[in-house]
């Protein structure tokens, strides 16, 4: 427990690579005369979190050490659980340029500054290795995988400081870093607040669990991940109008939160389920939901593979609590949201929609179930369909 009895960041103390004033004048002035390195979107998402410390206790991109730790044992080098490499790579003959304790400007898309980064290690990135190990496949139709190939070759580390985590940020009004989660919690007097992340509109289904799990909290923190998905995904925009309608309508805004994740998906199913809940103890969160497959993509990962993967953990190692959740849907027997801990209904008297027969719906300009999807949700996602 941290000082104002919140739970204790992971590794013990939040993280804030953000300069200020003059460090901040300092940096800008002299990476005018340093290599510029434009990161992919992905990375630009993990510096912003590395940035305000969602990231805790990683301080920058991964060392060749931490990197295989974290792929062979699922720990940093000094022991800590963590499931997901974070990497900094280039092209190999950009890394051969680069002298050990050179510094580098990281750029975004536009060539505008992000961070310094101190060059003080560069290791061979294995990709084969980050694949299977974090993964669980090689296979580069999976989109997670498909990103890891198309990163460099060579990766970089050593100390980083961060000018600007992110240009023109989008959500501006949701986009609260952990600290100021934290004081928000502390200021409604939260001493439990369960996280949940999500990817997706919010179904009836998200609807149910993030209720049931509220009821044993004292607050619902609903931090969808706006940062990059995959193509087919719906966009974070259209999902953020979304949300706030089911807000204003379905919740008690007295103890549901909405804020923004600029994390990039990576749809590493259970490893990455491990990630998304140590990142949400780093936002204050003492409870997390893991529902079915989750995280997960295609047929990669079993239903409730994220749910048992946390079990080769000390809990204590871990420190937020996972909520496990049976896949759910709307019971006709029951009259209500269900699972097949709840009812003993036989699959006809459920309703199951894929997410394919959903998107046809939609594309269709027509209103799925109220039982799978709440008609104001489903009018946002014809329109937007519309486009
Ligand atoms: S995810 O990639 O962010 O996991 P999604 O937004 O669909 O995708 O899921 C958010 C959370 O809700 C995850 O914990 C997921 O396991 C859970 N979930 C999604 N659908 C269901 C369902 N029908 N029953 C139980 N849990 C679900």
């Amino acid at each position: 427990m941290s000082e104002k009895g919140l739970i204790a960041p992971h590794g013990g103390k939040l993280v804030n690579l953000v300069a200020t004033g003059g460090r901040k004048a300092e940096l800008e002035k002299a990476a005018g005369n340093m290599k510029r390195i434009r990161l992919p979107e992905r990375e630009q998402c993990d510096l912003e979190l590395l940035a305000v410390g969602a990231m805790s206790p990683l301080t920058t991109f991964m060392s060749d050490a931490d990197f295989h730790a974290v792929c062979d044992k699922m720990r940093l080098a000094n022991g800590l659980p963590w499931s997901m490499p974070v990497t900094c790579s280039v092209d190999k003959a950009t890394g051969d340029a680069i002298d050990l304790g050179a510094q580098v400007a990281l750029t975004d898309d536009k060539d505008r500054l992000l961070a310094v980064l101190t060059v003080e290690e560069k290791y061979l990135h294995n990709k084969k290795l980050e694949a299977e190990k974090a993964y669980g496949t090689t296979d580069d139709a999976h989109p997670g995988v498909a990103v890891v190939y198309a990163q460099g070759d060579v990766c970089l580390s050593g100390p980083l400081e961060v000018v600007t985590p992110r240009h023109d940020p989008a959500f501006l009004n949701y986009r609260l870093t952990p600290a100021q989660t934290r004081a928000k919690f502390a200021e409604l007097g939260w001493k439990t607040a369960v996280a949940f992340q999500t990817r997706n509109p919010i179904h009836r289904a998200h609807e149910y669990i993030t209720k049931c799990a509220l009821e044993i909290c004292d607050g619902l923190l609903i931090h969808p991940l706006v940062g990059e998905t995959k193509g087919d995904d719906i966009p974070a925009d259209v999902r953020m109008k979304c949300y706030e309608v089911l807000l204003a309508n379905y919740y008690n805004a007295k103890n549901s939160l909405l804020a923004t994740w600029p994390a990039a998906m990576r749809y590493a199913g259970p490893r990455e389920a491990i990630l998304h809940a140590l990142v949400r103890k780093n936002y204050g969160c003492t409870h997390f939901i893991v529902g079915r497959d989750h995280a997960g993509v295609g047929n990669y990962y079993g239903t409730y593979d994220a749910q048992l993967l946390f079990d080769e953990f000390d809990p204590a190692d871990i420190g937020i609590t996972p909520l496990k959740f049976e896949h759910s849907f709307w019971c006709k027997k029951s009259g209500a949201m269900a699972s097949d801990k709840t009812t003993n209904s036989t699959k006809e008297e459920r309703v199951f929609l894929s997410g394919t027969a959903v998107r046809e719906m939609l594309t269709k300009g027509q209103r799925p179930p109220v039982e799978f999807t709440r008609p104001e949700i489903a009018d946002i996602l014809i329109a937007s369909m519309k486009g």
